[in-house]
C-alpha cells in the first residue's frame, strides 16, 4: 500500500516514519508512506501558503493553488490516484471499521491543514474527501494523518507477527468488542491477584471468560460518564 502525506511540516514526520513496528514494515517494503510539502508548490519570493479569509474572521486559510497543485503532482506520481483525503475536524470520524475500509486500498493521499484550515474550493476541486480523528480542534493535520498511518499500518499482512493478530484488539471482529482486563507476571501485585481461571490452563473456559470481561467492559464503556468523575478527583 502507498500512502502520501502532503503536508507544510514533513519533518515531523521522521521519527513517526522510522519507529519499531512502521520503520520494520516500510523497510521490509509493505507500507510505501511519501511525503511531499506543499510549499515546494507555492508561487512567488514569499513562497505564500496562506491568506486571510474573505469577510472577516480570525487566522489564515490554506490558499487553494499551491494545496491542488501539490495534491495533484502527488496524484500524477502513480496509478491509481487513489482516494484523497482532507484531515478536517468536521470530517467522517475515523473508527476501525473506516480504518478497515482504509487498508484494503492499494493508495490514499492525506492532506494535512493548518492555520484555520482549507479553502473550500480545495476539497471541490480534487473531489477529497474529509477526515477526522475526533470531535476536537488540533492546530494541524499532522498528527492525525499519523493516527491514520498506525492504524492502517498495523492492518497490513505481515507488519504484525502472528502472535500479535490485529483481529484480537478493541473493535475488530463482527461485534467490535473492547479487550478485557489482560495480566502478566506477578501472580500478585500489590495484593490484587491474577484471576484463578486465567491460570487454570482451560482454554475453552478461558476464552468464555474473556468474552464475558469484553462484553462487560464494551458496555461500561457505552454508558455516559463524565471526563472528571467524582472517583477520579
Ligand atoms: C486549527 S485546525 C482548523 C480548525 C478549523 N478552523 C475548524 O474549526 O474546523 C488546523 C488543521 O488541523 C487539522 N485538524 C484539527 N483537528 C483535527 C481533527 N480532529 N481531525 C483531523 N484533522 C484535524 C486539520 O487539517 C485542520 O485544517
Amino acid at each position: 500500500m502507498r500512502i502520501d502525506i502532503v503536508t507544510l511540516f514533513p519533518e515531523m514526520f521522521t521519527s513517526f516514519l522510522d519507529g519499531s513496528l512502521l520503520g520494520a514494515a516500510r523497510r521490509a517494503g509493505l507500507i510505501d508512506v511519501r511525503l511531499t510539502n506543499i510549499r515546494d508548490f507555492a508561487e512567488g519570493v514569499h513562497r505564500q501558503v496562506d491568506d486571510r479569509p474573505f469577510g472577516g474572521g480570525p487566522g489564515m486559510l490554506l490558499m487553494p493553488g499551491p494545496v491542488v497543485s501539490c495534491v495533484e503532482a502527488v496524484q500524477a506520481e502513480a496509478a491509481p490516484i487513489g482516494r484523497t483525503f482532507l484531515l478536517t475536524p468536521g470530517g467522517r470520524q475515523l473508527d476501525q471499521a473506516a480504518v478497515e475500509e482504509l487498508a484494503a486500498l492499494d493508495r490514499i493521499v492525506l492532506v494535512c491543514g493548518r492555520y484555520e484550515g482549507f479553502d473550500a474550493r480545495i476539497g471541490a476541486t480534487l473531489a477529497a474527501e474529509e477526515l477526522s480523528i475526533g470531535d476536537y480542534v488540533l492546530s494541524g493535520g499532522e498528527v492525525a494523518a499519523m493516527v491514520v498511518v498506525d492504524a492502517v499500518a498495523r492492518l497490513l499482512p505481515g507488519v504484525l507477527g502472528h502472535e500479535e493478530s490485529a483481529g484480537q484488539d478493541s473493535f475488530s471482529g463482527a461485534d467490535r468488542l473492547v479487550e478485557g482486563p489482560q495480566y502478566t507476571r506477578p501472580r500478585e501485585f500489590r495484593g490484587l491477584a491474577v484471576p484463578e481461571i486465567l491460570l487454570s490452563g482451560d482454554h475453552g473456559r478461558i476464552a468464555s471468560w474473556r468474552r464475558e470481561q469484553a462484553v462487560a467492559a464494551t458496555a461500561k464503556r457505552s454508558r455516559p460518564h463524565p471526563v472528571h468523575s467524582p472517583s477520579h478527583s
